[in-house]
């Protein structure tokens, strides 16, 4: 039973973990437990109580509440914080009532309430067994006659257990530098990691891992999780210095407000969390778990091969050039064709046509369908670029509309790429935007979009808002999610991929919508390494697009190339019309050996074996769902000789089993494969891929 009610406390159970409030002798809704599985309730330690006094330092400080609001003598980071109408900003949650929802996975609410504001939070918790992760949400209701303004509304607050001085994994970054790992020692306070850019942002990402300091990769406990939002967020991880350390996560409350009129209710974003003994490793395993069986859209589709033409054309798309490319691609096993930006009206370069989405006349005097058939008549499928979310000033819409973009009345309207941003958060550009992708995607066959959104956002301004200004924050992301949504139920058969000029839009609530992600607009080989690294804490191979473009060509083999591409869902693109026939053979070499080995790849289980940003010499290793195949890459940058290599120590393998490992000709068993390990012989810039073979 996920579920287990047992007096006044709730136990989650996953496969491997339990996860436990109830409520203390106040009716307060505390956290009891977060760890290996409980067999025996009596192993359950009591519901904090909040004891004793001190003129400062009240008890109900420390108290580890589940969802706790400001109020009283609490100075820790709340989750909500509120306005009632005659200006109280004092909110007491009590306990309501528990009730199981009807859900495909174990699923309970909790309600609490405050009594005198009549305002309703009802705290969702759903258990993921096979992933060992809880998802949480709230849902904030306003059952009184007045309007209540919150002003913080998290998705929760995570507590490890107390006693411990937690090192904190977090990812940074910058626009073509992303998912950077960092770790390091929490100290009292609080550390603060967030995005006011309106997306995601390359800067820092909504996911965490919590460990008492000696967890590995392989070994060691791992709290972890992230937030499924695509907007604003805020990340709180605090050492309250009283011994204890929780962790609060939800939609920024900077700049935020919502004003909650009688009736409605505000639905916070899901956030996952999880706990494993077993280390990084582990806990990123869970998330690609999570990720591949309960978000994406498609989750059994082996990803195609791609060709994007963006860096071979840029903004010099025409038909005939398309074409060239789509002819070499097409000899060279790709199976979707993806026609990146500049394909519409008047968009010369980066200054005008965002906003103006059909063909332009003169690159494509008879539309896009002409182009498309010659595409799917070399065998590949059709996807196309767009940037929806954005206008230039020299466009048509622009001009037809200019109270459609965030704004302020007094202020300059500064563009970011030349560029302005819809306002989503409206209703009606909501509709035009659904209207006008609907038509595109009814008219063409199209069976990828790649999603784009290339600036931070700058005079966050709704003039005419019908509410308080400052909901465009949320409203926003809700509308993006709203005509992704919408499109996705009219064309169930086209794949999405967020991109935000590389990974600036990666996060577990996009990938509700989209099945890919583009990570980054680097694509040199051995940054890509790193920033791969980085990425797979939380993504799984499966949703990571990586292109084999012209970067490093001439200096890197193009084997090595390849292979850092072939650790996801490998893609294209590089100026095909400039490769040698030579090139061209290599490179349809290496597409037709992930066309085999892409099952394990994307469906199968992820173990960094060594680190590229600790270790000019790194492996990653991926293990199919059954167990029986595998797919080794190893990679050597730049390591002065002479180095002998340390053996590469493989993952996940039967100790049991006989393995055979692609080069050796012996085989051996998983018990030594993970204990002796792989020798390798690489140079400088050389990588290898070998095959595992589980012997019958
Ligand atoms: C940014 C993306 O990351 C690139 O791959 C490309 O699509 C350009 N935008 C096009 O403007």
């Amino acid at each position: 039973m996920s579920i287990q009610q047992i007096g006044s406390s709730w136990l989650l159970h996953t496969q491997n973990t339990t996860y436990a409030f109830g409520l203390n002798s106040l009716g307060l809704l505390v956290h009891q437990y977060w760890g290996p599985r409980i067999a025996s309730p009596s192993a359950l330690p009591p519901a904090p109580e909040s004891e004793g006094w001190a003129s400062f330092n009240h008890p109900e400080h420390l108290l580890p509440e589940e969802y706790p609001a400001w109020a009283g003598m609490k100075f820790v980071e709340p989750c909500l914080k509120v306005t009632a109408h005659d200006q109280v900003r004092d909110t007491v949650l009590v306990f309501q009532d528990s009730q199981a929802e009807v859900d495909d996975l174990p699923h309970l609410v909790i309600t609490l309430q405050d009594p005198v504001y009549a305002l309703r939070v009802r705290l969702h918790y759903r258990v993921h067994a096979e992933s060992d992760i809880i998802e949480r949400w709230a849902e904030l209701v306003n059952d009184s006659a007045a309007p209540i303004r919150l002003e913080r509304a998290f998705s929760v607050q995570w507590h490890p257990p107390a006693g411990t001085a937690y090192r904190f994994s977090h990812l940074y970054g910058r626009w073509n530098d992303e998912f950077h790992l960092v770790r390091e020692t929490l100290t009292p306070g609080v550390k603060v990691i967030e995005s006011r850019r309106l997306t995601t942002s390359h800067h820092h990402n909504p996911w965490f891992a919590l460990d008492g300091g000696d967890a590995s990769e392989t070994q060691g406990e791992v709290w972890f999780g992230a937030l499924g939002w695509s907007g604003n967020w805020k990340l709180c991880a605090e050492d309250t210095g009283f011994a204890s350390t929780r962790l609060s996560l939800g939609v920024n409350d900077f700049d935020f407000a919502w004003d909650l009129q009688p009736g409605e209710t505000f639905t916070t974003p899901s956030a996952y969390a999880g706990y494993t003994q077993e280390g990084f490793g582990a806990a990123s395993r869970c998330l690609h778990q999570l990720i591949r069986s309960r978000l994406i859209p498609h989750p059994r589709a082996l990803h195609p091969v791609l060709y994007n033409s963006w860096e071979a054309t840029l903004f010099d798309v025409d038909a005939p050039s398309q074409i060239r490319l789509a002819q070499l691609a097409a000899q060279m096993g790709v199976e979707l064709f993806v026609m990146d930006d500049g394909w519409f009206k008047g968009r010369r370069d980066d200054r005008a046509g965002l906003g103006d989405w059909s063909p332009d006349p003169l690159k494509f005097p008879h539309g896009l369908n002409p182009l498309i058939q010659q595409v799917t008549a070399l065998g590949m499928r059709f996807g196309l670029w767009v940037e929806p979310e954005m206008v230039n000033p020299d466009s048509d819409l622009y001009r037809a509309h200019p109270d459609w973009v965030l704004h302020f009345p007094t202020r300059q309207r500064r563009t970011g790429r030349n560029q302005l941003i819809l306002n989503l958060a409206r209703p009606d550009v909501q509709a035009h935007l659904n209207q006008m992708l609907d038509e595109l995607l009814s008219q063409h066959d199209i069976s990828f979009i790649k999603w784009d959104m290339n600036r931070a956002v700058s005079e966050p301004g709704w003039p005419d808002a019908p509410r308080d200004p400052r909901e465009m924050w949320v409203r926003y992301t809700h509308g993006l999610y709203h005509i992704l949504e919408t499109l996705r139920s009219r064309h169930p058969q086209v794949t999405f991929q967020s991109c935000s000029g590389g990974g600036g839009r990666a996060d577990l609530g996009v990938l509700r919508y989209a099945d890919q992600i583009w990570v980054s607009d680097n694509t040199e080989a051995a940054a890509r390494l790193r920033i791969q690294e980085g990425f797979s804490q939380l993504f799984p191979a499966q949703v990571m697009e990586a292109w084999v473009t012209d970067a490093n060509r001439g200096q890197i083999p193009l084997s090595f190339r390849f292979h850092v591409s072939m650790c996801g869902s490998l893609g294209i693109g590089g100026n095909l019309t400039q490769w040698s026939p030579q090139e061209r053979a290599e490179a349809a070499h290496w597409i037709a050996v992930y066309k085999d080995i892409r099952p394990i790849i994307q469906f199968g289980s992820q173990f960094r074996l060594r680190s590229p940003s600790q270790s000019p010499f790194s492996a990653v290793q991926y293990l199919s769902e059954d167990g029986a195949a595998g797919v080794l890459f190893a990679f050597r940058t730049h390591l002065p000789d002479p180095a002998a290599l340390p053996p590469l120590r493989l993952q996940g393998l039967d100790p049991q089993a006989l393995y055979a490992v692609e080069g050796v000709p012996e085989p051996h068993s998983g018990a030594y494969w993970m204990h002796t390990g792989l020798p390798l012989v690489l140079g400088n810039f050389e990588s290898a891929l070998l095959r595992i073979t589980r012997l019958p």
